[in-house]
């Protein structure tokens, strides 16, 4: 069997990076995305290529579908075999506190994002090896907490649009949702929330979720195409159980 090849969006830090170096680990090709020039993603190829793995840095906003189109024509592998549209943005406020500004690039970054991914790269996907797309969802977006309105709007239409394209890609590429609830990242340590001593207390399994958990299982779903197309996997530790309706 070839190499498996993977596309990892916002993949230079955070979950993406976690996915980036499980997948490098497991001998896939990583394409890792980044859309900023930071040190953290050369740390991150210079790490994974010091443990023996294969990638390669691509540079894109998941918004600009030029850049976009720019980068898979970079891409010299005629295959893709995972896309994982990891990238997300987050800027939670109540409802009616929300400007359309923050609307427009909420769901641009969390729903038009992977949309526009998908169409520009399928034909390489439709290459692929048993291809699959795993899209990083959120407890938000089954059940949000007040003040994540735009967020949440965008998680639930991407764990809708995962179940309406495993319908219509059946038996030729697996859509996957992954919902984590909160995640020891740079995202949710540098809320209010993320901040209070006492925030595990309100998650039943007393614990933020490591990142390197959400890789495994991208992970375990890429590899075993014998779970059922079109789920999101719900993974927080209770937490959504505790969320007042
Ligand atoms: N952390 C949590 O508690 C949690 C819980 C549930 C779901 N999630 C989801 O998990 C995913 C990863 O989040 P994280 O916690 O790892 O957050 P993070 O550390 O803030 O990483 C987010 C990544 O997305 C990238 N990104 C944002 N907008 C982009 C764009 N327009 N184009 C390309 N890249 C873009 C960021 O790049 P820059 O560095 O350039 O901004 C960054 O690499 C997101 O989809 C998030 O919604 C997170």
């Amino acid at each position: 069997m070839d190499e498996r090849v993977a596309l990892v969006t916002g993949g230079t830090k955070g979950i993406g990076a976690a996915i980036c170096k499980q997948l490098a680990l497991e001998g896939y090709f990583v394409y890792i995305n980044y859309r900023r020039d930071t040190p953290e993603k050369d740390d991150l190829i210079n790490e994974i290529r010091a443990t023996g793995g294969k990638a390669k840095l691509i540079c894109f906003d998941v918004t600009n579908i030029d850049e976009i189109q720019i980068a898979i024509n970079s891409i010299v592998h005629e295959k893709i075999d995972i896309l994982v549209n990891n990238a997300g943005f987050l800027q939670d406020d109540l409802i009616y506190k929300i400007e359309l500004k923050t609307w427009h690039t909420v769901l641009n970054t969390n729903y038009f994002g992977p949309v526009r991914l998908f169409e520009l790269i399928k034909e390489k996907l439709l290459k692929g090896e048993r291809p699959s797309v795993i899209n990083i969802g959120s407890i938000s977006g089954i059940k949000p907490r007040a003040g994540q309105a735009a967020y949440a709007v965008s998680k639930s239409m991407i764990i809708e649009w995962t179940n309406v394209m495993a319908n219509t890609y059946t038996n030729k590429i697996n859509f996957y949702c992954v919902s984590p609830g909160p995640v020891k990242t740079q995202m949710i340590i540098q809320t209010k929330w993320g901040k209070d001593p006492n925030a595990t207390k309100r998650i039943p399994l007393g614990r933020f979720t490591e990142p390197e958990e959400i890789a495994k299982i991208v992970h375990l779903l890429d590899k075993n195409n014998f779970i059922l197309s079109g789920q999101n996997i719900v993974y927080d530790g209770g937490f959504i159980n505790t969320i007042m309706e």
